[in-house]
This record gives structure tokens, sequence and C-alpha cells, in this order.
């Protein structure tokens, strides 16, 4: 029975190899309690291990505790893998063990060979899929590697780069699609980006031109405030010392009149004088005039008209075409048909007339002048611009801003008062217009001018007849100086009118009020104290509506 179970199992465990030299790889031994009884294991030739005890330790954990045990063991010359197991009797009591042993060196050979086979497999598993997994990685990493340099490239600042198609169609094949899809709004960023950018700089551009444009004309009009804010100034000094010198001018004048008149034929013999004293006298009004047109305050400027510049300038040059045509200078006009102004004829040429003697004597006889006259539109408001060019030394940096000054001149004083240009500003400012000039030394000068355009149609101005009337009315003469006051009743009156004094507005007013109905007219002096001429006018206008006065001033 027990050498049958012994190759049963044998067989079921070991079945190639079931003896090992000589001996059998399973040991099969019975124990009564610890004395073994039974075993296949020899000792040597066929002495087998009879009558032999297990150790201790075996016995209390079999016999004593009824566990299995499980251990290596060294039997006789060999390792072995064994068992042991309680066998117990019919009343269930521990009486022997049941011992079942492999030899371990057939298992220690049989796991190095599954060691040493499985290391071969390993390797030439690894030999065998490194191809692969190498060809696998360079599908994975060259797309890597492409994107990495794009990348490199875009850095560097070469927007256009791109991946381009990578041939996986895996995840990194839509990384890389995506990636150049993004770099693709980059670059479309970067465009708008710099398009912005160069509008906003073509704006910057603009602007600045702007505001350096509207900084020359704040400049400009700073210079142009500057300066007619102290010619207002003067205007005003010199409006006051005019009207001081009319009045005695006038006095002068009346005197004189009154003594040509009384003498009558007997003044023959000191005709030279009295004519001496006439042209002295105009000189001084001349003089005062020019004054007072530079002065020119509205309330006292001559009244105006309706002009047309194109001919008037034409009579400017023919004014001065002794001058012009006398060094040669070549003049070049450019007249464009332009509105009618409203403007003082007289005092419009007088100007046109000053520019041009300027620019010719500027340029000392030979040069070009040109001419130019034109539409133009200043605030809105439609005018007609003229300038006066030549081609002299121009006006150094120095002096731009004294030209226009009362007195200033570069001239021999026979030869220039230095009134002309400040007249002339005086003239263009009353009549609500500009002028200024450009020059740079060495380029030549230009004045310009700009005078508002009038709606209305141009009329013809009445010839004076030049005749002296006489007349027998009765004259209310209103004038708070004394002198004037006192000529101008024995003018009057030598032209045969009667003539009513009065020495201010209040007199007048009594006056009038008593002889309204004798009174034809009344001379009204503008200026006085107390009771100004406009106020007086007012209260006589009060009594008699119709009344007649005529207002006069040492303005004008
Ligand atoms: N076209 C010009 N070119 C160079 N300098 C000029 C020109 N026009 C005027 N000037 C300068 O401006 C100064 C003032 O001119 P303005 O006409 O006021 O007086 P004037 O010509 O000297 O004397 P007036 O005109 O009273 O005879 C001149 O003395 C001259 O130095
Ligand atoms: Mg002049």
């Amino acid at each position: 029975v027990k050498r049958l179970l012994l190759r049963a199992l044998q067989g079921a465990v070991w079945p190639r190899a079931s003896q090992r030299n000589g001996f059998d790889t399973l040991s099969l031994q019975f124990f009564l309690d610890d004395l073994r009884i039974s075993t296949n294991v020899r000792l040597f030739e066929d002495i087998r291990a009879l009558g032999t005890r297990v150790s201790a330790e075996v016995r209390k954990a079999v016999l004593i505790d009824g566990r299995t045990w499980l251990d290596r063991a060294f039997v006789v010359n060999d390792w072995y893998i064994s068992a042991y197991q309680p066998i117990s009797d019919s009343f269930g009591e521990r009486v022997g063990m049941l011992y079942v042993g492999f030899l371990e060196a057939p298992f220690a050979e049989a796991k190095r060979a599954a060691f040493w086979w499985m290391l071969a497999a390993f390797f030439a598993v690894l030999a065998l899929s490194a191809p692969v997994f190498l060809w696998l990685a360079r599908g994975i990493f060259s797309p890597l590697e492409r994107m990495t340099k794009v990348m490199h490239r875009v850095g560097k600042g070469e927007l256009s780069a791109r991946i381009g198609r990578v041939p996986a169609r895996d995840e990194i094949g839509a990384v890389a699609q995506h990636l150049d899809w993004l770099l693709e709004q980059v670059q479309e960023r970067d465009r708008q980006l710099r398009s912005w950018n160069d509008a906003l700089n073509q704006r910057v551009d603009q602007r600045t031109a702007e505001l350096r444009e509207a900084n020359e004309k704040l400049e400009q009009t700073f210079r142009q405030l500057v300066m007619s804010e102290k010619l207002a100034s003067i205007g005003e000094i010199t409006a006051g010392v005019a009207h001081e010198i009319n009045n005695p001018v006038a006095v002068i004048m009346g005197n004189v009149d009154v003594i040509r008149q009384t003498l009558g034929d007997n003044a023959e013999p000191v005709a030279t004088e009295l004519a001496l004293i006439d042209k002295q006298v105009s000189r001084i009004e001349v003089i005062v005039g020019k004054l007072l047109k530079f002065a020119a305050p509205s309330e006292f400027s001559d009244c105006e008209h309706n002009i047309a510049l194109r001919p008037l300038v034409q009579d400017c040059l023919v004014l001065v075409d002794h001058l012009i045509s006398r060094g040669g200078v070549e003049v070049h006009c450019a007249f464009e048909e332009v509105p009618p102004v409203r403007a003082d004829s007289g005092e419009v040429q007088q100007v046109v007339v000053n520019l041009v003697v300027n620019a010719v004597q500027a340029m000392q006889g030979a040069g070009r002048l040109d001419l130019h006259l034109a539409e133009a539109e200043r605030a809105g408001v439609a005018g007609v611009a003229l300038s006066v060019s030549d081609s002299g030394p121009g006006v150094p940096d120095d002096l731009l801003g004294s030209l226009f000054d009362p007195f200033f001149t570069t001239k021999e004083k026979s030869t220039g008062t230095g009134l002309g240009l400040a007249t002339a500003y005086g003239i263009i400012r009353s009549h609500g217009g500009l002028i200024n000039l450009r020059s740079k030394k060495g380029k030549g000068t230009t004045f310009n001018i700009y005078l508002p355009a009038s709606a209305k149609e141009i009329v013809q101005e009445e010839e004076f007849s030049g005749e002296v009337m006489k007349g027998t009315e009765t004259v209310l003469l209103v004038d708070d100086e004394e002198t004037i006051a006192e000529v101008g009743q024995e003018l009057l009156e030598t032209l045969g009118y009667t003539v009513l004094p009065a020495m201010s507005g209040k007199e007048a007013i009594e006056i009038y009020k008593k002889n309204k109905d004798e009174i034809d007219m009344v001379l009204l002096d503008m200026i006085m104290p107390e009771m100004g001429g406009s106020e007086t006018y007012d209260r006589l206008k009060k009594i008699n509506p119709d009344i007649k006065v005529l207002l006069s001033s040492g303005y004008s």
C-alpha cells in the first residue's frame, strides 16, 4: 500500500524525475508517536533510517498542538521540502504522524532553469521589441522636435513659421495642428496690431501737425493781440493829443479866415504870409489827420461806402507810377473778381499807396512787386484779401514787432515820418479788417490785408462842387471851447448867418426852448464836459423831433 501510495504521489508531483542519484525524490514516512516506523529514505545501500525520532520542535507542533508542519528539512544528505501531519485513531487521539517530503534540489534546479529561461526570453523580447519601440517613439518625438524648432523660430520673431502636416493622426497630430492654428492667430493679431500701430502713428503725426499749426496760429494771434493792445493804448494817447492840437489849429484857421474876410482886398500885401500860415496849418492838419486815422476810434471814422477794390488798387498804381517806373520795378498783378468792401476809398487808397511806396523804397527802386487780390474768408466771414509782396531785403526779426508803431522808421526824417504803417493799421482795424506781414531777412516782405465784404451794392460817390454856400438862417452854436465858439460865430456871421452861442449842453437846451421857432439848425460839439453832445442831442430831439442838428468833433 505504501509503495502504491508513494508511486501515485511521485507520479503526480514529480512525474519526469522520480529518481535522482538512485534515491527517490519523494519521501514518504510514517511515525508512531514521534518514532519513525516506515520510510523509503535509505541511509546507505538498503539500510533505512527506521527507529529514529523527529525533533522535539516538530513533535510539539504536530503531536501536541495538532498542527501541520511545513518547512525545509535536511534528511540524510539532501534538503527536502517537507510536511508532517498528525494521524489520529478512531477516538481522535493523535497516535502518529505522516511525513511527505520532496527533494528540494530538482525544484531549485527547475527554478534556476526557469529563471534563466525567463531572462533569456526577456532579452529576446527586448531585442525584438526595441526596433518596434524606436520606430513608434520616432513617430512621437519627430513631431515634438518639429514643434520645438518652430516655437524657437517663432520666439526669434519669425511669425510665419509653421509645423505643417504631421503624419501622426493621433493626439500629437491634433496638438501640432492646433499649434499651427494658434500661430496663425498670433500672426493675424500681430498684423492687426501693426496696422493699428501704423494708424495710430499716422494719427499722432496728424495731431502733432494740427497742434503745431494751432500753436503757430496761437502765437500769431498772441503777437497780434500784443500789438493791438500796444497800438490801442498808443492810439488813445494819440487821439487825445490830436484832439488838443485840432482845436488850436481850428482857432488859427478860423482867425486867418476872419482876417482874410475882414481885410478883403487890403489883404494883398500880406498874401504870402497868409498863404504860408495856410500851408503850415494844412501840414499840421495832415499830420494830425494821420494820427487820428491811426487811432481811428470807430465813432470818429469817416463815413464808409461799398467800394470795389480792384479799380482802387489799379488807381493806386497809377498814383505811384512815377516811383515804380523810375528804377524799373517789375510789377505783377493777379486780380481776381472780388466782392465789394465797406470802406472809405480814400483811406484804403492811402494804405495801398503806403504799402507800395514802402516796397519800392525797400527794394531801392529795382526788383519785383507782386499785388494779389482774391476772395478770402476769416472766421466764417467772407471778405477780400490783398497782398503786396516785394523782393526787397526783408525786415530783421527784432524789428518785426515795431513796424506798426507810430513814428517808427528806418528812413531819414525827411523821407519818412514812420506813420505810414501805423495809419494803415488804424484804418484797416477801423474797417473791421486785419493787416499783418511775413518777412524773412533777405527774402522779401509780404503785407497781407483782409477786409470783410459788404452785402450792399457799390454806390458812386457824389462829387463835391467846391462852392462855399452862404445863408441867412439862424444857427444855435454849441461848443464849450470859448475860442472855437467865437471863431465859429464870427465865421458863420461872415457867411450871413445869425448865431446864437451856447457854452454847454444845458445852456443850449434853455436857449433852444426859448427860440425854438427861430432856430433853423443846431451846430453841436460832441465832446463837452457834464452834458455831452449825444445827450444834448437826445434832449433837443425830444423838444423837437424834426430838429436839424450837425454834430461836430475836434477828432476829425
Ligand atoms: N516792404 C518793406 N520792406 C522792408 N522794410 C519795410 C517795408 N515796409 C516798411 N518797412 C519798414 O517799416 C518802417 C515803417 O514803415 P512806415 O510806412 O510806417 O513808415 P515810413 O515808410 O518809414 O514813413 P512814412 O510811411 O510815414 O513815409 C520803414 O521805415 C521800414 O524800415
Ligand atoms: Mg511808409
